[in-house]
């Protein structure tokens, strides 16, 4: 007899707005649009672009992805309040399926210290917001914020004028990460036994990390008829963060056994995706994190090993190449060609234009004269400098340090900007770094605070390439940098110009403007 077709689960992606709501988490106009590019690849059901009304950054990150991102229904955030939905309807109405997401706070705790209204005033509000939000389009979800902490009469009263006033998904927030499994599965198996009119929507759930349950509580939400699931790429989002996308696609993927259920991801692109995600937002991905963890698949002990020699699904209940990590590091040399090197970048599931290609290769072969060996690592790091390069308004032109045991280290430093060269006399500092990230304050007339700054080594070897994060604070916000070279001098001088780079953009861009 044939299996039964595996439920559809819809992905509802927010990595773009609960994901940048995490702390030093926010991207650029150019890096949300290429993140909503890689969401479409990856094959999620609805990319949350944003919240509109928040500020007029966000208005138009969301707009410039409905206009130009096809593939997914795009998503605007609302609080339940005209001039939110009008300004979701503006943001989002280009695109090729639009949803309106209108929220409000329904739990006790909110109603009474942060609305300050009663449950008939939610009542009034819900129907108000969505039936204005209908009114734009036909495709409308409402969240019940803090839903996990209201009475269940109270939410089913909410979700059930909701429906009647035109929503077609009823998302669940466990807003505070204050579920369990088992109670996500009472109250999910409740809406659905008793709100009268729930066969007119579909259940979603939105899931937070705060005991580590995002995961557990949203496939729960699943047993119990969920439809739809909110979560972030690498878990990303306010606090600790959401449901992890690539956990709970492959959880369902794995135990299809189990779920009987499934969604519409293109697996492969998972790690792909992660990396665009951790790079872009400087959030590293830890080691041992489940699916895209670099040590995710790596088996160390012994008796583990020898299993997996002899037999695979002795110790790996996935395929690597599944998610998205290649079979083998190949190793790339000096005498390898074009061919090999594109070759490589689309098994690690790049996409170059012939222009981006060269660009690679000239720096690939660069490395390959310093290093013997160019790792899958070496090429990923390379090939995400190069298409994730922002417009560089100060460039380098020459740097010369000195330092030595009982030395004050010295820099002299030159960079450019357009046409024009500027050169420090020696500047000192505490050490190298510090002295070259003070001559550049100074030679910008940048002035930052160094809040993180760290160097790791993108693979093996004495000889590796070292990649440097830099994150400043710049007028009450925060900007990153990254940098990747086999001299972690150089590595850490690109690092903060390219953090300084990203100021003087919003900078130019405000001097535009006024
Ligand atoms: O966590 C939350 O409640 C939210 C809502 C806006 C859905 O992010
Ligand atoms: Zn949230």
């Amino acid at each position: 007899m044939n299996e039964p077709e595996p439920r559809k689960i819809k992905i509802f992606d927010t990595t773009l707005r609960d994901g940048e709501q995490s702390p030093g988490a926010s991207m650029n106009l150019a890096e949300k649009t290429k993140i909503a590019q890689a969401l479409v690849e990856l094959g999620v059901d609805v990319i949350e672009a944003g919240f509109p009304i928040a500020s007029d950054g966000d208005f138009e990150a969301v707009r410039d992805i409905a206009k130009n991102v096809r593939g997914a229904t795009i998503c605007g955030l609302a609080r339940c309040c005209d001039g939110d939905i009008d300004r979701a309807w503006e943001a989002i109405k280009h695109s090729e399926r639009a949803r309106i997401h209108v929220f409000l706070a329904t739990s006790a705790i909110h109603r009474e210290f942060k609305l300050k209204a009663g449950k008939e005033e939610i009542i009034r509000r819900t129907i108000e917001g969505v039936r204005r939000a209908a009114g734009y389009c036909s495709d409308v979800e409402f969240s019940p914020e803090d839903a996990s902490r209201t009475e269940i009469e109270f939410l089913r009263d909410v979700v059930t004028a909701a429906i009647d006033a035109g929503a077609t998904t009823i998302n669940v927030p466990d807003t505070v990460g204050y579920a369990t499994p088992a109670q996500m599965y009472s109250v999910i198996s409740q809406l659905r036994k008793r709100v009268s009119n729930i066969d007119r929507a579909v259940i979603s759930v939105h899931c937070h990390n705060d005991l580590g349950m995002a995961v557990a509580n949203s496939l729960a939400a699943i047993e119990a008829g969920a439809g739809q699931i909110e979560c972030t790429i690498n878990g990303i989002g306010e606090r600790a963060g959401n449901c992890s996308l690539e956990e709970i696609v492959m959880a369902l993927r794995t135990r299809n056994d189990y779920y009987h259920a499934d969604t519409n991801i293109v697996s492969p692109r998972l790690v792909p995706t992660s990396r665009l995600v951790a790079n872009i937002t400087g959030m590293k991905v830890q080691r041992n994190k489940a699916i895209v963890g670099q040590n995710a698949f790596a088996h160390e002990a012994g008796i583990h090993q020898d299993g997996m020699l002899k037999e695979r699904t002795t110790y790996e209940i996935m395929r690597p190449e599944d998610v998205g990590f290649t079979k083998s590091d190949l190793v790339l040399g000096k005498h390898s060609g074009r061919a090999a090197l594109a070759d490589r970048a689309r098994t690690l599931g790049y996409r170059l234009s012939g222009e981006q290609l060269n660009t690679v290769f000239a720096q690939f072969k660069t490395l390959a004269d310093k290093k013997k060996e160019v790792y899958d690592g070496d090429l990923g790091a390379m090939i995400e400098q190069q298409i994730h390069a922002t417009p560089e308004l100060w460039s380098i032109r020459s740097y010369h340090v000195s330092t030595g045991s009982g030395e004050t280290p010295e820099v002299k430093l030159t960079l450019c900007r357009g046409e024009e060269e500027y050169t420090t006399e020696m500047a000192c500092g505490d050490g190298p770094i510090d002295a070259i990230f003070l001559a550049i304050e100074k030679l910008t007339g940048i002035s930052v605070v160094c809040k993180d700054f760290h160097v790791h080594s993108v693979t093996v070897g004495k000889d590796a390439q070292g990649e440097v994060m830099v994150e400043v604070e710049h007028n009450g916000r925060i900007y990153r940098g990254r940098s990747v070279s086999t001299d972690s001098i150089e590595a850490s001088t690109k690092a903060f110009l390219n953090a300084i780079n990203r100021i003087a953009a919003i900078q130019n861009k405000e001097e535009g403007s006024e």
